[in-house]
Order: structure tokens, then C-alpha cells, then sequence
């Protein structure tokens, strides 16, 4: 039989998600969370006006299989405010990824601060979905298993967790297909199953790692006019990492553009095309569309040359493709 298989890294990523949530729901850690004020502990949500997202000096350093270490992020500065839609674009291999995993504590620092609404991140970030750059449904769980896994997480019962998950199928146009696995389902309907189980605990902070990047146009417009529509009945906190400037500019009221290796942000634009933003793939034609993203596109090109020079490099060339040698400024590991 043929399964939607995930990759090692994706399903150890998502196993070390789900272990960190279900650890995360201790008594303790909701007691101490109640204390802080800043999240609902009966249901590990986090409030609306405390999902702000604050990068101070952000860096990260990892080590390479050579055993020396790659810098790979440094001192990124960011604000998301709470209820902004941020989009990040840059070129590949600059930080993205490593970004989106330190806003959701699965991994720490090297040195510098995640901050979600003005707490440090010190363990999985309460109140977030996060969508991985891959699918990540579960092959061997129905639709509707994959996607009521989340408020099971969350101790709801299995009948109200299942009810749930019907509706959010119903919302992302899969009612019908619950019992169907994974493998059943074209890749447009696979990321829509994605989007409900990232939805259905109504997340206070969403993280989009490429969510639509394998998609044909067509459906990847459908699926950015479904994820406004349902942003703009909840309006949590999105950080949306694309490849797709036009994509990026037509959704987010930020974008941000980071530098080739090691990412930092380069430049931040506000977006002020007014919203509702009505169909993604018509606003691009708007004079302020096409005047932003020609702004934009200046900044990030140059990135994205200077990373495309890097990965053809002459191969005696000192610096191995993507991992320049960075003079370290002394922070943690
Ligand atoms: N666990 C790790 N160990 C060593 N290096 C890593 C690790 N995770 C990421 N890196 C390196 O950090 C850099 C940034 O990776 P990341 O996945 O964040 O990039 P990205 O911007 O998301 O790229 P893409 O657009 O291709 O998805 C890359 O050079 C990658 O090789
Ligand atoms: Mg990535």
C-alpha cells in the first residue's frame, strides 16, 4: 500500500511537538502558567493581546558534521505584533526554518531572546500551531483522527474532539473525506487537512513554514483566500514563511526579508494594502501591489544572488556552499 510517508526529520520533529505539548500540560506548568497571567490554563490557550512575538538578538549556531560550528542566525531583531500577519522571505538555507522552531521552544537559542507576549520561550510556546515545511499528517490516522489529534492533546473527550474535527473539515471544504487517510488525498486536500488540525485549537500564534510552496497556482491561490478568510475570524499572530513575494505581499501586513546565510533581517515593509484584501490572485494587479513588491523584490534579490553564488562556488573554494565561515562575536552555544 502506498503511504504519504513523512520524512525521518518531519516526524521527528512533529513526535518531539506533540511529547513537548503533552508534557507541557502538567499541573504544575498550568498552575504556573495560571500565576503569570498569561495564558488560559483549563485549556493551554494563550490570550489574543499576549501574542506578540519579540526577537532580541537572536542567534543560533549549530554544529556541523565536520564538528566545527555554523552560525546560521544572527542577532535577529523582530516584532510581530499580537494579532499581525507576518511574513518572512529570504533565500534558502538563511534561517527560516530555525526561526519558526525557536517561536514554538522546540529548540533554544544560542544566544539572544524569543520572547512571546514579553515571557521568555522556555518550553513549547503555549497557544501555537505550528504547520511544517512538509506534510505532516500522520499516514496510518484517518482525516479525521489527524486532525482531532490536537484538542485530544488538549484533554478534550474523544466524541468532542471528533466533533471538532468534522466541523474544521467542514470550514477547509474536506467534509466527506474523514475517513480517508492521507495517501487517499491530492496534495492541495493533504495541506487542507493540515490547516484544519493547525486551526482547530484556535492558536493565538500560527507558524506557516512554506505551507503552500508544493502546490500547482490555482489550488495555492484557493488555499491563501481560505487561510485569510479563517485568519480574520480568529486573527492570531502568523509568522508565514514563503518562497513567493507576491504570496507574501499579498497577505501579510508585514513582510520582513532576511540575508543569505547567516540570516539576520535585512529589511522590514509594512504592507498597506487595505482589508479585507478580497482574491490574492487579483490584488496583485493593483498599482500599490506592484510598487511594493518591485521595492521588496530589490532587497531580496540581491540575497538571493548572493546565496545562489555561494551554492556554485568553485569547489576548492575554502567556504563549503552554505556554510560560509562566520567570525563568531563570542555567544553561547
Ligand atoms: N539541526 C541542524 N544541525 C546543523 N545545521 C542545521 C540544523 N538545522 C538547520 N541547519 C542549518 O541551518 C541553516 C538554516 O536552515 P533552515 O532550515 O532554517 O533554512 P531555511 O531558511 O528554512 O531554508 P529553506 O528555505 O531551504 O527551507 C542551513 O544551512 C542548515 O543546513
Ligand atoms: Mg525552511
Amino acid at each position: 500500500m502506498k503511504y504519504n510517508t513523512l520524512s525521518d526529520g518531519e516526524f521527528r520533529a512533529r513526535r518531539a511537538y506533540f511529547t513537548k505539548v503533552a508534557r507541557g500540560r502538567s499541573a504544575a506548568a498550568a498552575a504556573a502558567a495560571a500565576a503569570s497571567g498569561h495564558l488560559d490554563p483549563g485549556s493551554g490557550r494563550r490570550r489574543k493581546e499576549d501574542a506578540g512575538i519579540e526577537l532580541s538578538g537572536l542567534t543560533k549556531r549549530f554544529l556541523t558534521p565536520a564538528g566545527t560550528a555554523f552560525t546560521a542566525l544572527r542577532d535577529v531583531d523582530l516584532m510581530v505584533r499580537p494579532g499581525q500577519f507576518c511574513a518572512v522571505v529570504g533565500p534558502t538555507g538563511c534561517g527560516k526554518s530555525t526561526t519558526l522552531t525557536m517561536v514554538a521552544g522546540l529548540d533554544r537559542p544560542s544566544a539572544g531572546s524569543v520572547q512571546v507576549g514579553g515571557q521568555p520561550v522556555t518550553g513549547i510556546t503555549s497557544g501555537t500551531s505550528f504547520m511544517f515545511q512538509a506534510d505532516a499528517l500522520l499516514p496510518w490516522k484517518t482525516v479525521l483522527a489527524n486532525v482531532a489529534m490536537g484538542p485530544l492533546f488538549h484533554r478534550a473527550t474523544k466524541k468532542a474532539a471528533q466533533a471538532s474535527a468534522r466541523e474544521w473539515l467542514r470550514v477547509v471544504g474536506l467534509a466527506g473525506f474523514e475517513d480517508h487517510h492521507p495517501h487517499q488525498l491530492s496534495g492541495g486536500m493533504r495541506k487542507r487537512v493540515s490547516l484544519a488540525a493547525a486551526l482547530i485549537n484556535e492558536p493565538s500564534i500560527l507558524l506557516m513554514d512554506e505551507p503552500f510552496g508544493a502546490l500547482d497556482v490555482q489550488t495555492k491561490a484557493i488555499m491563501s483566500n481560505e487561510l485569510l478568510r479563517l485568519w480574520d475570524q480568529t486573527r492570531p499572530s502568523v509568522i508565514f514563511v514563503t518562497h513567493d513575494l507576491e504570496e507574501a505581499i499579498a497577505l501579510a501586513d508585514q513582510v520582513v526579508v532576511m540575508t543569505a546565510a547567516p540570516g539576520t533581517v535585512k529589511s522590514v515593509y509594512e504592507i498597506d494594502l487595505p482589508r479585507p484584501r478580497g482574491a490574492v490572485q487579483e490584488i496583485r494587479f493593483e498599482p500599490r501591489f506592484l510598487e511594493l513588491h518591485h521595492q521588496i523584490w530589490e532587497s531580496l534579490r540581491e540575497e538571493v544572488e548572493r546565496a545562489y553564488a555561494r551554492t556554485t562556488s568553485a569547489p576548492d573554494d575554502p567556504a563549503p556552499a552554505g556554510h560560509p565561515p562566520v567570525p563568531d562575536k563570542g555567544e553561547r552555544s
